[in-house]
């Protein structure tokens, strides 16, 4: 059983197969966090011997009931769930503002619940049960009867892949208002212990590279305030024993399923215990609540391993296959695309969409993918965001287009930017009130264009109806939803001035809601999300688009780095990669075709060019790709990622292999940035094979034993940015 409670002494010993927490209820009824550690026999009333000797601090308040209590200061205890200025001043996962005008709340024991499956959430993602994971829920149900409030944490807990999903509800139970101005969807309090944060820091063209430091006491955080998850910081943060590697040593992988405002906060606290909370941004937010209504936070995604990044990776993965990614897609093969974006920019028509599509259907590309400038007016980034139909001058017959390619045996796929608008639209001109923006205030722009209010029902429905007419008019069979700008001045002309705090919270639901009417409407569509490349590129996403668009950066050699930092916390298979042309757009990097494609082939895979440019050689090259890309995606699909050498520690080599389940089949890829004359040939160690199993690899024949401990050396060729990919299979 994943959940043990046990009744009379309120204990809770949740169990994944390599991870215990367990939590109890005190004396005078707060969460009180017992331990998280490796699985271990023992009982939850036996761990209970594990808690710190109980003792009352110097200079720490205690509830004035305490004096006939056993238990030590609240500012001390590990907690589940801290709340604000009640004795305990680090970091609060909840505050709330009462009628009286404070925001102190003492939370305290009510009641639980336990489940077999997991809460279903209206309007936000959330994890899904599937058969024979044996997941279970608990639900606890805390109190403050002084201001009437109750809050119900969940912790469903996914065994087989050592994942707890955490979230919160806090209701008002009071006759008056009550104002969250804080609901954290985890807090995690762990004993003193060395350990240090990773962190995906980033900004446009250069998303998620990762980073790591060590704790040092106060808080270290990382944060969007900018609408979307961003570019500059990811919702997702690792905790990590300072002395675990990739292969070994603990870690804590916390992500937060949210695609808006958020906070990830780490406090090393005056008694050295590290709290680590992750949810909605304060800072742009505060939820009224009238009596008897409540407030959901998103879920945050815990995970822990042993073994180090490369184990907290690989579990995560799996726990996006299994429980999370649209089930169409989770593990489906998805269409080999050519995207028109580069080649063309918004330059476009039917004869150019179409002779590209020729050529790459020639190649065997299985879908052309017509980006930016179809709509409206639109001839470059000014005017017509808002406005969903047909461009006739460019495409004077969607229809024919459409079929045309499909006869060409490729799908076809289109481009939207849906929370946006142009103030050179027709949208906006009959509606300049559907914006986030202060009225009769100045206001920002940025790419010449303002965000629609997502909060408001009649936009997401008037969207939704655009889009829905140009999807059913012929067959198109994906979309590639960008969203090209950040919020600013966030204001909501359908909310009074004292809801404004729920604008833009009430917008990623917006988001949401569109997604997943445009789904139930078009079940089989694939998704793929978008922000100026990667600036959203988070769980809450993933939950509807399978797959993202990783960064406007296409220069194979810088997305080495951005997509192993992203693959820290979500699979290839999400990742948007494609081969773009040379030199490169972006950074003007010559960069060899044989390594675009190389690169590439651990993500989506894809083109981002006109195959008609290249030359016969180049084509020929390319068919060799999606040959490859044929035999290599079912691994990326569903493989396990070994992340090998890092470039960023050893200045010089990168590599990864992934490896089948089943751990018959797999492939490395090896990349170097710079040439390096006279170097010693290249020794890799592979990781994930079956020990005494036989592989055949690189014209060698050797075990999985030999592979793992000696390696495999082989030579680079001279040059910059070169790389190789070397499959291998059981013999
Ligand atoms: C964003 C995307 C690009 C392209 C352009 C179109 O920047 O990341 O891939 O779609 O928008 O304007």
């Amino acid at each position: 059983m994943p959940i043990i409670v046990c009744k009379n002494q309120l204990v809770f010993k949740l169990s994944t197969d390599n991870w215990d927490y367990c939590f109890r209820c005190n004396d005078y009824g707060l969460l009180e966090h017992v331990c998280s550690s490796a699985a271990v026999p023992d009982t939850a009333e036996t761990l209970l011997q594990t808690l710190a000797p109980d003792k009352m601090m110097p200079f720490t308040a205690y509830p004035k009931e305490r004096d006939m209590l056993s238990n030590g200061s609240p500012g001390v205890l590990l907690q589940e769930y801290g709340t604000f200025n009640a004795g305990d001043f680090r970091i609060p996962a909840l505050k709330v503002r009462s009628s009286d005008g404070t925001s102190t709340v003492r939370l305290r024991w009510h009641s639980c619940q336990c489940y077999a499956g997991t809460p279903v959430l209206e309007n936000l993602p959330c994890a899904r049960s599937v058969e024979n994971d044996d997941c279970e829920t608990l639900e606890i149900k805390l109190t403050d009867p002084e201001i009437g409030l109750a809050v119900y944490l969940s912790y469903t807990v996914f065994p087989h892949c050592d994942i707890i999903v955490r979230g919160a509800r806090i209701v008002n139970e009071s006759s008056s208002l009550l104002t969250v101005e804080r609901a954290m969807s985890m807090q995690l309090d762990l004993a003193p212990g060395n350990y240090d944060m990773i962190q995906l820091p980033g900004a446009w063209g250069r998303e998620r590279h990762a980073e790591r430091h060590a704790l040092h006491h106060g808080i270290q955080s990382i944060n969007s305030n900018r609408g979307l998850s961003s570019h500059a910081a990811n919702p997702a943060l690792v905790l990590a024993e300072r002395t675990a590697t990739e292969t070994q040593g603990c870690v804590y992988g916390v992500m937060l399923a949210y695609s808006g405002n958020f906070l990830g906060e780490v406090e090393v606290s005056e008694m050295d215990s590290v709290r680590i909370v992750m949810g909605i941004n304060p800072e742009l937010f505060s939820w009224p609540l009238t009596p008897g209504s409540s407030f959901t936070t998103p879920q945050a995604i815990i995970a822990r391993s042993e073994q180090g990044l490369g184990g907290m990776s690989r579990q995560l993965h799996r726990f996006f296959r299994r429980h999370w990614l649209p089930e169409k897609w989770a593990t489906a093969k998805r269409p080999l695309l050519i995207n028109n974006w580069e080649a063309t920019y918004f330059d476009i028509n039917e004869e150019k969409l179409l002779n590209i599509a020729r050529s790459a259907a020639q190649v065997g590309v299985e879908m052309l993918v017509l980006d930016d400038g179809w709509f409206g007016k639109r001839n470059n980034d000014l005017s017509s965001l808002g406005d969903w139909y047909v461009n006739e001058n460019k495409i004077p017959n969607l229809e024919a287009l459409v079929r045309r390619v499909n006869e060409l045996g490729m799908k076809f796929g289109l481009w939207f930017e849906p929370e946006m608008v142009s103030e050179d639209s027709d949208l906006y001109r009959s509606h300049p009130d559907w914006v986030l923006r202060i009225p009769n205030r100045s206001y920002s722009l940025s790419r010449h264009q303002l965000v629609l209010d997502m909060g408001r029902d009649e936009v997401v429905e008037n969207i939704f109806q655009q889009m829905k007419n140009i999807l059913s008019r012929a067959n198109i069979e994906y979309i590639k939803w960008d969203a090209n700008r950040i919020i600013t001045e966030c204001c909501s002309g359908a909310l009074p001035p004292e809801r404004q705090g729920e604008a833009a919270h009430r917008f990623v639901l917006g988001v949401y809601k569109l997604h997943a009417r445009l789904l139930q409407e078009f079940p089989d569509l694939l998704i793929e999300g978008c922000s100026g490349g990667g600036g959203r590129f988070d769980a809450g996403i993933l939950y509807y688009a399978p797959q993202i668009w990783c960064s406007d950066l296409s220069d194979a050699a810088d997305r080495v780095r951005i997509q192993l930092g992203t693959s820290l916390f979500y699979p290839c298979a999400c990742m948007g990669a494609h081969v773009s042309s040379c030199p490169n757009l972006q950074n003007l990097r010559i960069t060899p075709l044989a390594t675009r494609g190389n690169i590439a082939m651990s993500g989506t895979f894809g083109y981002e060019m006109d195959l008609k440019e290249l030359s016969d050689g180049e084509r020929q090259q390319i068919a060799g790709q999606i040959a490859m890309f044929h035999r290599l995606n079912p691994l990326v699909q569903n493989g396990d990622l070994y992340r090998l050498s890092n470039i960023c520690s050893n200045n010089h080599i990168d590599s990864w292999c992934i490896v089948s389940p089943d751990r018959q089949k797999g492939f490395l890829t090896v990349f170097r940035k710079n040439t390096d004359l006279n170097q010693p040939p290249v020794r890799i160690r592979l990781q994930g094979l079956e020990p005494d199993a036989v592989y055949q690899i690189d014209n060698r024949t050797l075990s999985g034993k030999a592979l793992m401990n000696i390696g495999l050396t082989f030579e680079l060729e001279q040059g910059d940015a070169v790389s190789r990919i070397i499959e291998f299979a059981v013999v």
